[in-house]
C-alpha cells in the first residue's frame, strides 16, 4: 500500500486482473557497485533468476545521468556493472540484461507517466531531498526530480509483477503503484500491473563502515565506508578491521543490537555473506569482541567476493563482448516491451501508422 504522505492507490483497480510473474530490477552504472548493491539486490536477482520466473535486469544509464556522469568513465561502469552482474551468477541466456538507453521505450512510457504523475509526489520523495539536501534544488536536473517516473515506466514497460530492491527503493515503489493505479483509472482500463515489492533477508539496507546511520553507498566520498566488488582481499580485510564499532562485546540476543547501529550492520553483514539469519550469526558470536569477530567476517567476505572479483576482471578484459551481450540483451528485452507501449500509445489515444 501506499506509505503515509504518499496518494492513495485507487483501490477499484488495484488488484483484480492477475498478471503473469516476471521480475524487473536495476542498477545505476553511476559508480562501481558495492557490497550494498550486492547484498541487497544482485544476489537476490541471481535468487530470483535460479527459482525460474521470467527475470530483466537492467543497467539504468538513463538514470545515472540525472546527476552529471564523465561519458568515459559512464560507459566503463556499465560493463563493470554488467560484469558484475555476470560473475555474480546472472546467466545472460536466461535473464534478460542490458543498459536501459538500448531501449527506446523507457523514454517514451516515461514522458507518458510524467503526464499521469503529479509533481508534488515527487517532491516528497525521501531520495529527491536527500540528494539536494544542503544545495539549492532549484538548480539540480529536472531528471532527478522526474527520476522515480521512469522508474516506473522501467517496471510497466515490462509488466512486470514483482521487483526486488533494496529497502530504499521502497518508496519508488510505492510511487510506482500510485503511478499505475493513476493511469489504469484515468484510462478506464486495468492495463498495468500494480507491483509487488521483494525487499527479504539480512542484506536490505547495508550501511557505511564509517558511520552506522548512513547507508553504503557507492557515491560516499569516503572509500573507506564501504567495500567495492573489484576491492581486493587486503584491501576488503583492511576495511572491515577499521570498521567503527562500540567496544562492547557481541550481545547474548539480536535485541541487544538494537541501539547499536555499527554493530549491528555488521552482524548483517554476516549473516547476507552467509545466507543465513542474524539470530544465528548471534547464536554463534554471542559474547565475541570485535577484535575476534572482524577477522571471522572478513575472512567470509573474500571467500564470497574474491571469486566474483577475479571473475569480473577476467569479463573486462573483452569489453566488446560484453558489449554484444548487453545488445543481445537489449534486442530481447524490445520485443517484450515493444508490443506493451504499442497498446499504451493506443490507449492514450495516439495514431501509430507505421508499426504494428
Ligand atoms: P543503486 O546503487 O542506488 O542503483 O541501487 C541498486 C540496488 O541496490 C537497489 O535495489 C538498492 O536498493 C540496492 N542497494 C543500494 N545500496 C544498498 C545498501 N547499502 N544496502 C542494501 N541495498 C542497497
Ligand atoms: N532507482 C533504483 C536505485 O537507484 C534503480 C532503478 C531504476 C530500479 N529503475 C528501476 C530498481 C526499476 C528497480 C526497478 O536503486
Amino acid at each position: 500500500m501506499a506509505s503515509q504522505g504518499a496518494p492513495a492507490v485507487h483501490p477499484a483497480v488495484q488488484t483484480s486482473k492477475s498478471f503473469t510473474p516476471r521480475i524487473f530490477s536495476g542498477i545505476q552504472p553511476s559508480g562501481g557497485l558495492t557490497l550494498g548493491n550486492y547484498l541487497g539486490a544482485l544476489r537476490r536477482f541471481v535468487e530470483k533468476q535460479e527459482e525460474g520466473i521470467e527475470t530483466i535486469y537492467c543497467l539504468v544509464d538513463l538514470h545515472a545521468i540525472t546527476v552529471w556522469q564523465d561519458p568515459e568513465r559512464l560507459r566503463h561502469q556499465t560493463r563493470e556493472a554488467a560484469a558484475a552482474f555476470i560473475a555474480a551468477g546472472i546467466d545472460p541466456a536466461r535473464s534478460i540484461l542490458f543498459n536501459q538507453s538500448q531501449v527506446t521505450g523507457h523514454a517514451e512510457l516515461a514522458w507518458i507517466l510524467n503526464c499521469v504523475a503529479r509533481i508534488g509526489w515527487m517532491y516528497r520523495m525521501t531520495q529527491f531531498k536527500d540528494k539536494t539536501a544542503g544545495k539549492n534544488a532549484e538548480n539540480s536536473s529536472l531528471g532527478l526530480l522526474a527520476y522515480p517516473s521512469l522508474m516506473a515506466a522501467d517496471i510497466l514497460l515490462y509488466h512486470a509483477t514483482h521487483v526486488p530492491v533494496g529497502e530504499d527503493q521502497k518508496q519508488h515503489l510505492e510511487l510506482a503503484r500510485d503511478i499505475a493505479a493513476k493511469f489504469n483509472h484515468d484510462y478506464g482500463e486495468e492495463f498495468f500491473p500494480i507491483t509487488e515489492p521483494v525487499i527479504e533477508g539480512a542484506g536490505t539496507r547495508v550501511m557505511s563502515l564509517r558511520d552506522g546511520a548512513k547507508k553504503m553507498s557507492k557515491s560516499d566520498p569516503s572509500d573507506q565506508s564501504r567495500i567495492n566488488l573489484t576491492d581486493d582481499a587486503d584491501t576488503i580485510a583492511r576495511k572491515i578491521r577499521k570498521a567503527v564499532t562500540d567496544p562492547a562485546p557481541l550481545p547474548e540476543s539480536v535485541e541487544g543490537l538494537k541501539d547499536r547501529a555499527e554493530a549491528r550492520n555488521l552482524v548483517n553483514i554476516y549473516a547476507g555473506l552467509a545466507a543465513t539469519t542474524p539470530e544465528a550469526v548471534i547464536a554463534e558470536f554471542a559474547g565475541a569482541q570485535f577484535g575476534s569477530f572482524k577477522p571471522k567476517l572478513a575472512e567470509l567476505a573474500v571467500s564470497v567476493l574474491a571469486p566474483i572479483s577475479t571473475e569480473m576482471n577476467r569479463l573486462m578484459r573483452d569489453p566488446a563482448e560484453i558489449d554484444r551481450l548487453l545488445g543481445e540483451g537489449a534486442g530481447r528485452a524490445d520485443a517484450i516491451a515493444a508490443p506493451i507501449l504499442d497498446r499504451t500509445k493506443d490507449i492514450v489515444g495516439f495514431i501509430r501508422s507505421r508499426r504494428g
